[in-house]
């Protein structure tokens, strides 16, 4: 019986086009999750308003990354696909939720500390985090440009999309794991305020067991739009090669078992993740014995990623020109977002004392 599976919820915030990193953080495992779990993916379009999109740029995104979902293998038939503002109980129930939410908590969430000190143009302290420097900080930056309060507030409405659906497994990429952790403290803290158990405790969900974090290909920490180092899941073979052919690499190991630089153990996260473990193990042997030449593991690793992405690409363009499917698919899937919502939200209002007369 359907609803009997277990409830799978996970959405990406629709800013650009997707990349390796959200494949393999989300994408991918949604499409593997389908068959076993009630499943649930939408598109964070609301989330997507903290930064203050282009109102026509945002609805081109939502466009791209519905279709790029439906050419990954996400099918409507087994999936419930839904866009994030098309359920406005979601709204409601942010507002309820925030009253149990704590401002210093929020402040402290890595995200918006990234988020605050990009909007205001101020680096990273170089002695490193210190939560109360932080907040005179931003308060005192934040008097004369602006930090939205929707920033602060996002794990909140993370949370609502999660608990909302009651879902109890989130599969998201490693850099989302502390929003989870707030969701379920919220969770926690309803529960025990109100004496009722309403909602469970949602966790991360991956088959290999661990979150990944997909590397750059820069040298640097992690793929990300807003670190401009993408591979995309529609980038042409002409552009993705030379991507891959210019990843930043050393001198090459001078002595046999040398310790890996970060940009080459990068390129072997990337290799593990996309090739096949006798590719994997000749190049770790190679470099090992210094026989290695990074231009072939490179040449390697770009046909790899080529033969992951290049089926969703060929299918996007004929998902995008057909809007009469996209609008079938999302009014189906509201439809059955809400049903779920509206009863919990039901349940909310009741349970903080909002009844009808
Ligand atoms: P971006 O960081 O590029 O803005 P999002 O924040 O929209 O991407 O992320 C959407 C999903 O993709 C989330 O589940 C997130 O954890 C995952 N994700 C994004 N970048 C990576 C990465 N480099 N490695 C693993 N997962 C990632
Ligand atoms: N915060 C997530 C991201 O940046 C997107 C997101 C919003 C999400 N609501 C969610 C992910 C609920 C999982 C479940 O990627």
């Amino acid at each position: 019986m359907a609803d009997k599976k277990e409830i799978v919820l996970s959405g990406i915030r629709s800013t650009g086009n997707l990349h390796l990193g959200n494949y393999y953080g989300a994408l991918g495992k949604f499409v593997r999750m389908q068959d076993d779990y009630d499943c649930n993916f939408f598109i964070a379009d609301l989330h997507a308003l903290t930064t203050n999109p282009d109102p026509r740029e945002l609805h081109a995104n939502v466009k791209n990354i519905l279709a790029e979902y439906l050419a990954a293998g996400i099918d409507p038939e087994k999936s419930t696909i839904f866009i994030q503002s098309d359920v406005p109980e979601v709204a409601e129930m942010y507002l309820l939720l925030n009253m149990h939410v704590g401002i210093g908590e929020l402040m402290r969430t890595a995200s918006f500390k990234d988020k605050a000190r990009k909007a205001l143009g101020i680096g990273v302290p170089a002695q490193g985090d210190d939560d109360e420097a932080f907040e005179k900080e931003i308060i005192g930056a934040a008097t004369n440009k602006r930090v939205n309060a929707g920033l602060l507030t996002y794990p909140t409405l993370m949370a609502v999309d999660i608990l909302i659906q009651k879902a109890t497994k989130v599969p998201v990429g490693k850099d989302q794991e502390q929003h989870l952790e707030l969701t379920r403290r919220f969770a926690r803290r309803f529960n025990s305020f109100y004496g009722v158990e309403v909602f469970p405790e949602p966790y991360n969900f991956d088959f290999g067991g661990k979150p990944v974090k997909v590397p750059g290909l820069d040298g640097s920490g992690k793929m990300g739009k807003s670190e401009g180092n993408c591979i995309y899941l529609v980038d042409d073979p002409k552009v993705l090669r030379k991507k891959v052919m210019r990843a930043t690499t050393d001198e090459g190991p001078k002595e046999p078992n040398s310790p890996m630089s970060e940009p080459v153990a990068n390129l072997f996260t990337l290799l593990e993740l996309t090739s096949t473990p006798d590719v994997v193990s000749h190049f770790r042997e190679a470099y090992a014995d210094c026989s290695i030449r990074y231009g072939d593991l490179k040449k390697q690793l770009a046909e790899d990623i080529l033969a992951v992405t290049t089926p969703i690409r060929e299918r996007v363009n004929d998902i995008l020109a057909d809007d009469a499917y996209l609008r079938r698919v999302v009014a189906q899937g509201a439809e059955r977002a809400r049903e779920r919502a509206a009863a919990t939200l039901a349940e909310v209002r009741s349970v903080m004392g909002i009844r009808k007369f």
